[in-house]
């Protein structure tokens, strides 16, 4: 089987493809043909040297993919030869091949194409945990979301509308416009807009009640500054520390040293609270079943929020795939098609 592999920290350069004998699964696995597998910026993040937890190079990313099991290990009852799956794999999703817990894999129904199966677990996993898990989402409350026309922010979107928010605020770039406003959210343009002072303006000088931040640096300070008494900031990424394919160390720094820290005195007196969130090192398996079970599914079915899939890519076009994601370019969820040929 051939296998997307980082070779070592770099650009696209440290992208190769490799070959490579199947995989068996063992005991309570699935070994599953690959059709689509996601690609999630921490990939890009990971590829620079930027993100942790990772193996150690080489190795082959890929938290997510959707294809059709191929082998059973031992112990497995949930899953037959020949279903239709949708699996959070942890690591490893790029490629043709991929062995993966059963409790981890979600049979589709058949009106669900691989396509959108595999924009689902990270994207809908990490917005429905942030908001609803930790956030004890109510239905009129307000959203702040960052990044709105990518991967987490089109599922965030599609779900505050779904669990009845009242409005989503989304930061973007500035031809992605049109595109946020159509999936429901307000649309501010990081580029010339201050969100904070927009967020305030149109909630009655109260601010948001939910602020979901993967930027990090000072950004992350004014996503505090935009929530509500009572509000909720969720600290789940550090995009501010990537600037194009190459990896740049000021930047990464920057990101770091402009980070908040905050002080839970002034926290107390604000009534404020600040998630730090990292689905990949989530242990709790029975929290993640709840999310993962049946709102996706229904939404799918009904139509009701259809998903935002942008593009997909050959598995051998992947370094065109993540540049497009580099580029700002994404509106919505980028793949990578291993299905056989
Ligand atoms: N903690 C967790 O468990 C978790 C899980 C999933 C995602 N995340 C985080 O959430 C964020 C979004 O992830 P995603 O996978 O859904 O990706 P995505 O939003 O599809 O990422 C691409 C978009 O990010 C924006 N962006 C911001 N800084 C960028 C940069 N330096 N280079 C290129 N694009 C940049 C661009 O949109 P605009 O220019 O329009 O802003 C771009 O189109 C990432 O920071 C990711 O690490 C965290």
């Amino acid at each position: 089987m051939r296998s997307v592999v980082y070779t070592k920290r770099g650009g696209m350069d440290a992208i190769d493809i490799s070959e490579s004998p199947s995989p068996q699964p063992g005991r309570g696995e699935v070994l599953v043909e690959v059709h689509r597998a996601g690609i999630n910026f921490a990939d890009l993040m990971m590829r620079q040297g930027l993100y942790s937890p990772v193996p150690p190079f080489p190795f082959t990313p890929g938290y997510e993919i959707s294809g059709v099991v191929k082998e059973l290990g031992a112990d497995v009852e949930n899953l037959s030869l020949g279903d239709r799956v949708v699996s959070l794999c942890g690591m490893g999703g790029y490629s043709e091949q991929v062995v993966t817990l059963a409790e981890r894999c979600f049979r589709l129904p058949d009106s669900i194409s691989f396509d959108a199966a595999a924009a689902l677990p990270v994207t809908y996993l990490t917005a429905h945990h942030m908001l609803t898990y930790l956030g004890n989402f109510q239905p009129g409350d307000t959203i702040l979301v960052h990044h709105a026309a990518g991967g987490v922010g089109t599922a965030t979107g599609q779900l505050a509308k779904a669990l009845g928010a009242s409005k989503v605020f989304g930061t973007a770039s500035t031809g992605k416009a049109d595109f946020v406003r159509s999936l429901g959210m307000r649309f501010i343009d990081r580029e010339s807009e201050d969100f904070v002072e927009v967020c305030k303006r149109e909630t009655d000088g109260l601010g948001v009640h939910h602020a979901l931040d993967p930027v990090g640096g000072k950004h992350m300070m004014r996503s505090y500054k935009a929530l509500r008494s009572g509000g909720r900031l969720y600290a789940f990424g550090g995009s501010a520390a990537v600037k194009g394919s190459r990896r740049s160390i000021v930047t990464a720094l920057r990101m770091v040293l402009t980070t908040p820290k905050f002080n839970p005195f002034k926290m107390m007196s604000s009534n404020k609270a600040v998630f730090g969130v990292h689905m990949g090192t989530w242990k709790d398996e029975a929290v993640l079943k709840k999310s993962g079970d049946p709102r996706w599914w229904r939404c799918l079915r009904t139509g009701e929020s259809p998903l935002m899939v942008d593009k997909v890519f050959r598995f051998e076009e992947v370094a065109a795939a993540q540049q497009y994601i580099h580029d700002r370019k994404n509106r919505g969820k980028v793949l990578l098609d291993f299905s056989p040929e």
